[in-house]
C-alpha cells in the first residue's frame, strides 16, 4: 500500500488524473450535445473516474475505455462484483450483535458473500495470470509499473513472505477503500454546490481569478483555491464518506467518556455524528464553507487527522493510507466539474433530496444525484 506514496507513484497519479478529469469533461460535453438540458446521472460517470483512476494505479489496465461510454462484459462484472461487496461490507450482521443468532444467517448476507467469493476469486486470478504470463515473457527486461508488479516482485524474491492472499487482499483493500468513498464525497459536494448556488458561483470565481478563462485547473492551482478547500472540508463535516470508520477493539479494559469499555469490546467512533455535534459547531446542520476561510478560527483545521474534530479519512495507525491520493482525487474534480459546467436540479435547487440511503459503509445519497450540465465556455475548450 505504501507504494502508492512513493513520489514516482504520486507524480504518475497526477498525469492520470488528469487523463481522467479531461475525459470526464468530454463525456459530459457528449451528453450535453446529444440531450441538451437534460439531467445526467452523476454517478456511473464517477464510478467509471474512480474505477478507471485506481486500477491504473493498482494494475495499469482501464476497466472502461477512454472517452467512450459504454461499459463492456468485463467492467460490468467487476462493478457488480465491487459493488455487492462493498454493500455487504456496511451490512450490519445480526449474529454480530448476538452470536447465538449466528447459525441463522438472517437477511442471508452469509450466503450472498459465499456467492460473490468466487466471483471476486475469478476476477483477482485473470489479473494475476495476465500479469504473470507478461513478466515471464519481459524476462529481466521486465520494469515494475505498478502495485501488482512491486507485490510479485517482493513474492519472486522471498524477502518479505508475501502469500497469494495477502496479494488479493490488498486489490480488495484499495478498490474497495477508493472507489465509493471517493464517489460518495464527490456527489454530495456537487449536491451541495447545487443546492447552494451562491456557493457555486463562488468557486466558479475563485477558480476564474486564479487560473483564468482559458485555462483548465490542474493540480498546481488547488493550494491556490482557498474556497474550493473550504467546500471540500465542509462536505467532509457533513456527509463523511465512512460515518463510522474501521471499527476498533479494545485490548484492555478502559473508561473513555465516563463509560467503562472492557476488554474486546467492539467501538465505532461515529464522525458523522461528530461533525454534527452542536457542542462542537455552530449552526451545524448548515452548509457553511466560511467557517473554513481565512480570518476564521478554524481556517488552519486540516482534515490529515490531527484535528479530531475532523477527521473523514480516520486517524491513527489506521487511518487511510491514501489520504493525500483521495483528497487530491475529490478537489480535482470538483474544480473541473464546477469550472467547465454550470450545474442545476430540474426540480430546483430546494427540491434536490439530501437524504442518506441508510445501507453500505459509505454515506451515499439515497437519490443518486441528476443534474443538468451547462458549458461555461466554448467548445474549444472542452
Ligand atoms: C475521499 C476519499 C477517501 C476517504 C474519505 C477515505 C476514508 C477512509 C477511512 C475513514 C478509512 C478508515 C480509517 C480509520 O478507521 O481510521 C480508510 C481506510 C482505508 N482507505 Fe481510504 N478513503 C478515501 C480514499 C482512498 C483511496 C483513494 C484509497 C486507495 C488508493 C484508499 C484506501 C484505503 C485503505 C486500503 C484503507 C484501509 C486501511 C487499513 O485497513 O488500515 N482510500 N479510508
Amino acid at each position: 500500500m505504501m507504494g502508492i506514496m512513493s513520489p514516482r507513484s504520486i507524480q504518475n497519479a497526477q498525469r492520470i488524473r488528469a487523463q481522467e478529469v479531461d475525459s470526464l469533461s468530454k463525456s459530459i460535453l457528449r451528453h450535453v450535445k446529444s440531450s441538451p438540458n437534460t439531467p445526467l446521472e452523476l454517478n456511473p460517470k464517477l464510478w467509471m473516474l474512480t474505477t478507471n483512476f485506481i486500477s491504473q494505479i493498482v494494475l495499469s489496465k482501464r476497466y472502461y475505455p477512454l472517452d467512450e461510454d459504454q461499459e463492456t462484459e468485463h467492467a460490468k462484472e467487476y462493478k457488480f462484483v465491487f459493488s455487492e461487496l462493498i454493500f455487504l461490507l456496511g451490512s450490519t450482521l445480526p449474529g454480530d450483535c448476538l452470536p447465538f443468532l449466528k447459525w441463522a444467517d438472517i437477511g442471508g448476507f452469509q450466503k450472498c458473500g459465499m456467492a460473490l467469493k468466487p466471483r471476486f476469486d475469478n476476477i483477482v486470478t485473470k489479473i494475476l495470470e495476465e500479469r504473470r504470463a507478461k513478466r515471464k515473457e519481459d524476462g529481466d527486461f521486465h520494469v515494475d509499473v505498478d502495485i501488482i508488479d512491486v507485490l510479485l516482485t517482493h513474492q519472486e524474491k522471498g524477502e518479505v513472505p508475501i502469500t497469494e492472499a495477502n496479494i488479493r487482499g490488498v486489490i480488495w483493500d484499495t478498490f474497495g477503500g477508493a472507489t465509493e468513498t471517493s464517489i460518495s464525497a464527490i456527489e454530495w459536494t456537487m449536491a451541495n454546490l447545487i443546492k447552494h448556488p451562491n456557493l457555486m458561483q463562488k468557486v466558479q470565481s475563485e477558480i476564474d481569478n486564479v487560473v483564468g478563462k482559458d485555462n483548465k485547473v490542474t493540480e498546481n492551482d488547488i493550494p491556490k483555491l482557498h474556497y474550493l478547500q473550504a467546500v471540500v472540508k465542509e462536505n467532509f463535516r457533513l456527509h463523511p464518506p465512512a460515518p463510522f470508520l474501521i471499527p476498533r477493539e479494545s485490548h484492555t479494559a478502559c473508561k473513555i467518556a465516563g463509560y467503562e469499555i472492557p476488554t474486546s469490546t467492539r467501538m465505532f467512533v461515529n464522525v458523522w455524528g461528530m461533525g454534527r455535534d452542536p457542542c462542537i459547531w455552530e449552526d451545524p446542520l448548515k452548509f457553511i464553507p466560511e467557517r473554513f476561510t481565512k480570518g476564521s478560527p478554524l481556517a488552519n483545521l486540516e482534515v490529515n487527522g490531527q484535528h479530531y474534530q475532523l477527521m473523514p479519512f480516520g486517524t491513527g495507525r489506521r487511518q487511510c493510507p491514501a489520504l493525500s491520493m483521495g483528497l487530491a482525487t475529490v478537489t480535482m474534480l470538483i474544480a473541473n466539474l464546477v469550472q467547465a459546467f454550470d450545474w442545476s436540479h430540474l426540480g430546483g435547487p430546494n427540491n434536490l433530496d439530501m437524504s442518506e440511503s441508510k445501507s453500505s459503509w459509505v454515506t451515499l445519497m439515497a437519490t443518486p444525484l441528476q443534474a443538468i450540465p451547462k458549458p461555461r465556455f466554448p467548445d474549444e475548450f472542452y
